[in-house]
């Protein structure tokens, strides 16, 4: 199969790409290199004559009519976005244009690529989103696939407009869908501004780990070369039209999750030990959603999915990919923003 994947160049992007290489798949990888992104992340897959790459924003419609028309993909993973929370509190222009704007013109693309070519049944669109679309729970219940919308930063509000263009383009136009929403990933290539990462080089650097509010914010914890798996299935499986709720059955605070990390650095790292001495309470990001659970029985029931790493296990791998994979990071500190607070409102 030939696909289509946008932003393959970043952290869930490139774990697609790499995966879908690996399982013989060709690869288009459309990404236009913003801060985010990293060449690097897809080194391995490069080398292969099943891979090419395509420089190209995704919200210039003529560059991706021209990457359809070349390529002739038979199928569309769609994970470009901008993807942090804290950023889109201080700029939310960007979320808009490249999540929403940018998923209507790739919809329009796939679309009228898909029209010329006699609707071909076999061709996807899958788009990939987060639970985040469904806003904060209380102590207890989880998001399933009917839980209605809620997004409560721009971030997932951008997503979630985006989705509901998804759900419309195949309602109207009968363009084949699939959707997922998925919970929180972690691991390795994970951009040094996201919590996971954040932890570890702090830690590692012997300074202040900042987490926000009381650090009871709940999320559930996927490793990311689970979600690439569910992905592909989704894609080659899931039902057109259906959304697929991805969740990594490992619910757990920020701060447990900010003491395991640091626990596993102790082991792996002991200098500095014992790093959760650097734990550092700091104001908490402004409508900082409370709790994230997923439901995930449909993937269970209907594909036979479920993650293949306990939280444990992929933290402690995270961890010794970071300590191991300095050159890959160090440079990524430099970028804009990073280190740096962002989204205090
Ligand atoms: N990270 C998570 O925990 C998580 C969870 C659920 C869903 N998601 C979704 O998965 C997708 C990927 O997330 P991620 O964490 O890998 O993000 P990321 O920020 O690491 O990567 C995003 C990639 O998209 C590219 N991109 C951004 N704007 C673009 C544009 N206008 N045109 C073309 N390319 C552009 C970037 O260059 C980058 O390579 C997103 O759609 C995100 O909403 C993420």
């Amino acid at each position: 199969m030939k696909l289509l994947v946008t932003g393959g160049a970043g952290f869930i992007g490139s774990a697609v790409v790499r995966l879908a290489v690996e399982r013989g798949h060709e690869v288009v990888n459309v990404d236009a290199l913003t801060y985010a992104a990293n060449l690097q992340n897809v080194a391995g897959a490069a080398g292969s004559n099943l891979y090419s790459f395509e420089e190209c924003d995704i919200r210039n419609r003529e560059a991706l009519d021209r990457v359809f028309a070349l390529h002739k993909p038979d199928a569309v993973m769609h994970l470009a976005a901008e993807s942090h929370v804290d950023r889109s509190i201080d700029g939310p222009g960007a979320f808009i244009e490249t999540n929403i704007t940018g998923t209507y013109n790739m919809l329009e693309a796939a679309r009228a690529y898909w029209v010329e070519a006699g609707k071909p049944d076999h061709f996807r669109f899958h788009h990939i989103s987060t639970d985040e679309v469904f806003g904060s729970l209380g102590e207890t219940g989880k998001f399933t696939e009917d839980t209605p919308y809620d997004p409560r930063s721009p971030y997932s509000a951008s997503k979630a407009g985006s989705d509901h263009l998804v759900r419309a383009w195949h309602e109207t136009y009968g363009l084949p869908v699939v959707l997922t929403n998925c919970s929180n990933n972690y691991g390795p290539y994970h951009f040094p501004e996201k919590l996971v990462p954040v932890v570890i080089l702090k830690a590692l650097s012997g300074q202040p780990i900042p987490v926000y509010g009381d650090g009871g914010n709940v999320r559930d914890w996927l490793y990311v070369e689970d979600h690439a798996d569910a992905l592909l299935l989704v894609l080659g499986k899931g039902q057109v039209g259906r959304s697929y709720n991805i969740g990594g059955e490992n619910e757990a605070t920020n701060i447990d999750l900010v003491r395991t990390i640091c626990a596993h650095m102790d082991d792996l790292h002991p200098e500095g030990a014992p790093h959760a001495d650097l734990i550092s309470f700091v104001t908490d990001r402004p409508g900082h959603d409370r709790r994230y659970a997923i439901d995930p029985t449909r993937i269970r029931e209907e594909l036979g999915w479920r993650p293949s790493v306990t939280v444990e296990e992929g933290l402690r791998r995270t961890v010794e990919w970071y300590l191991a994979n300095r050159d890959w990071w160090q440079p990524l500190l430099a970028r804009d923003g990073v280190g740096k607070r962002l989204g205090a409102g």
